[in-house]
């Protein structure tokens, strides 16, 4: 359908229900996100107001109704683009809907997202990455305490991501197979957990359950859903909203999407970097000490900063009921980059980012099952880029 053609019902349904929306006019298109829903800057209403128009083919304002009141609840509503509006839109035989929302953001014909900003601006990062992660871990408010099969977490935050043909392919990519427990990585004494093996059922655990907070997450919390305006970060796009999910999903996806974006695995980054990056932000929770290498200063204040109010969660630096989830986190984030990235090379970064966290997961006193063996591990070669091969061990000769 023309957009065009969309405007003119829209004005329609508008002046039948009076409800002050027409005319709608179009000042801008944005290039888009990730959903495929068209998304126009407008004008709209007779005092000539400025808003977003998305139009997709699902209908976003249940599942946006349902957040925004749970965020008004927590007094945190001010953080989120008000829903306007949303239209129904019938044309022969095919279904849109149109969302009208608030701007959010000072410069009306530009949004200036989190990369843009946060991470050019000093002035700005603290008092901004703060209130990003004070939203985080408030605004969906009461957090359940459960006890869950890790498996079952993971399930959680990855939804429909989970074991999907997309998710499979993505291992089959980079050579891992999912019989296989532990992968060695080239270049380095260092033996990793293969998350393809721990993750693809339960009975792996033995039925072990680990402590884990539970509530919605936003669901996509990366620098294009997060706006930020003169004086605080306006959150937009709930339409990937997750129920029951672990607290520290939000936070580490947002940590593991900067970082792959900030290094650029895909060109020419030093994969060392990258592994020591990976062991550094798996090891500490609230202190993460990123190693030193070239440019790399911005990204070390950058992470310590957004690990700075995991103290909402647990305010007792000697509490460390929710360590295992937090590795958990780190592991779904990875892996759900390691599903979307479309080249080799970053899958394999995302997936070392996934290992990591998983091995300190295993480490942990409440889970114990850190125990490689060369008895299923394969070499894994992304720093000297060959092809993975098993290890195969050799009986000693007397
Ligand atoms: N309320 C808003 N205020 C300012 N910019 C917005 C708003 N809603 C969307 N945008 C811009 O449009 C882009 C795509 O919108 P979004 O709702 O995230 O769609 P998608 O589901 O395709 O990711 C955003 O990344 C942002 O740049
Ligand atoms: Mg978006």
């Amino acid at each position: 359908m023309e957009i065009s053609d969309i405007l003119r019902i829209i004005d329609n349904i508008s002046d039948e229900l009076k409800d002050k929306v027409a005319p709608v006019e179009i000042l801008n298109k944005f290039s888009g996100g990730r959903s495929g829903a068209e998304v126009y800057l407008v004008e709209y209403g007779e005092d000539n107001r400025v808003g977003i128009l998305k139009i997709s083919d699902s209908n976003e304002s249940e599942v946006f109704q349902k957040a925004y009141e749970l965020a008004a609840k927590n007094n945190m509503h001010k953080y989120i683009a008000k829903l306007i509006t949303n239209y129904k839109i019938e044309d022969k035989g095919k279904t849109l809907y149109a969302s009208l929302y608030d701007l959010a953001g000072d410069d009306i014909y530009k949004s200036e997202t989190f990369l843009d900003k946060v991470i050019n601006e000093d002035d700005l990062k603290d008092s901004m990455v703060s209130k990003i992660t004070k939203f985080v871990f408030s605004w969906s408010k009461d957090h359940e305490k459960k006890y869950m099969c890790p498996t079952q977490i993971m399930k959680n935050e990855l939804s429909y991501r989970y074991m999907d043909e997309k998710y499979e392919k993505a291992f089959e990519d980079i050579g891992v197979p999912k019989d296989v427990k532990w992968i060695s990585l080239d270049g380095t004494d260092t033996i990793l957990p293969n998350p393809y093996y721990f993750f693809n059922n339960e009975n792996v655990w033995k039925g072990l359950k680990v402590t884990c907070l539970t509530s919605y997450a936003h669901g996509d919390f990366q620098g294009d859903n997060i706006i930020i305006t003169e004086n605080k970060p306006i959150i937009i796009d709930f339409c990937d909203l997750l129920e029951d999910c672990n607290v520290f999903h939000d936070l580490r996806y947002l940590e593991a999407i900067t970082l792959g974006d900030y290094m650029e695995t895909n060109k020419n980054c030093d994969k060392k970097l990258w592994v020591n990056a990976c062991s550094s932000l798996s090891e500490g929770i609230m202190e993460v000490d990123i190693p030193q290498g070239k440019g790399m200063s911005l990204l070390r204040q950058l992470m310590s900063k957004l690990r700075e109010n995991v103290k909402l969660i647990v305010s007792d630096a000697r509490n460390v009921l929710y360590n295992p989830s937090f590795y958990l986190a780190g592991v779904a984030a990875g892996l759900i980059n390691m599903r979307k990235y479309k080249s080799n090379n970053k899958k394999k970064a995302a997936f070392i980012y996934a290992s990591y966290n998983l091995k300190m997961f295993l480490k942990d006193e409440a889970v114990d099952m850190f125990t490689p063996s060369l008895k299923s591990c394969m070499v894994f070669n992304w720093v000297n880029e060959i092809e993975n091969s098993f290890v195969n061990l050799q009986p000693i000769s007397a």
